[in-house]
């Protein structure tokens, strides 16, 4: 083949991936393929599901700066208050990564490597020790 179809089959790819989250909400409203996954814990997600399925990865990367460049651990989204732990935030209403995050990335072909130091609870096998409640919003204080 030549390099011009090669740069043409990798501008497809690329271009489908940047721009799964539009086309996959598309598809997800029809009969597609959409892997079927596991039901959060909780009401809802920290901000709606729309802008959670294509800025989860932005939220996370900004909890990552506030924990470990400002040592901040509470955020504040709508008057709740939640920690900005990956672990304990995230998946304390994602309970089963695999079912979750891992099949939608297996779908999207994507994968995350914040595995490598973050633990998945479930597979850690301390799951069970877990509170029993929706975990993640901290009532307010009262000041
Ligand atoms: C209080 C519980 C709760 C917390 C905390 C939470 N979520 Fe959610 N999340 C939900 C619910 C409920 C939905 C709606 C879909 C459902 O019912 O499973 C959702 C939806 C999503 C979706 C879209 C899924 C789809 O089907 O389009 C993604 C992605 C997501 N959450 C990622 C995250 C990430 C990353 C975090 C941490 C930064 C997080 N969530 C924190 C409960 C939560
Ligand atoms: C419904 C589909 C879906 C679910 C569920 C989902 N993700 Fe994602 N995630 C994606 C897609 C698609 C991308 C790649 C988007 C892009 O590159 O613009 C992505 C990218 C990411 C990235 C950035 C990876 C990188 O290499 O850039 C992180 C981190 C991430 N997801 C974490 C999570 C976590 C943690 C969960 C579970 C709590 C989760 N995601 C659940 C679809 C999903
Ligand atoms: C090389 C190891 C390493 C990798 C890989 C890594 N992290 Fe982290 N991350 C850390 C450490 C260490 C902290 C600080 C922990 C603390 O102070 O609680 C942290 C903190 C965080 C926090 C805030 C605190 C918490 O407990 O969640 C978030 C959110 C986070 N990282 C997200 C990610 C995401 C998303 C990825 C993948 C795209 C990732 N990290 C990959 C080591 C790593």
């Amino acid at each position: 083949m030549t390099d011009r179809a090669w740069i043409a089959i990798g501008l497809v790819v690329f271009l489908g991936l940047i721009t799964f989250p539009f086309w996959y909400d598309t598809a997800a409203g029809s009969n597609s393929a959409r892997p079927e996954l596991q039901k959060a814990r909780g009401e809802a997600c920290i901000y709606p599901t729309a802008y959670m399925l294509a800025n989860h990865m932005h939220v996370l990367m900004e909890w990552r700066d506030e924990v470990v460049r400002k040592g901040n651990r509470i955020a504040k989204i709508g008057g709740k208050t939640y920690e900005m732990s990956l672990t304990k935030t995230c998946l304390g209403c994602h309970t089963n990564k695999k079912e979750f995050c891992d099949k939608c990335h297996d779908y999207a072909a994507v994968e995350p490597y914040c595995w490598e130091c973050h633990v998945d609870p479930a597979a850690a096998g301390v799951v069970a020790a877990r509170v029993h409640s929706a975990p993640a919003a901290i009532p307010e204080a009262e000041e």
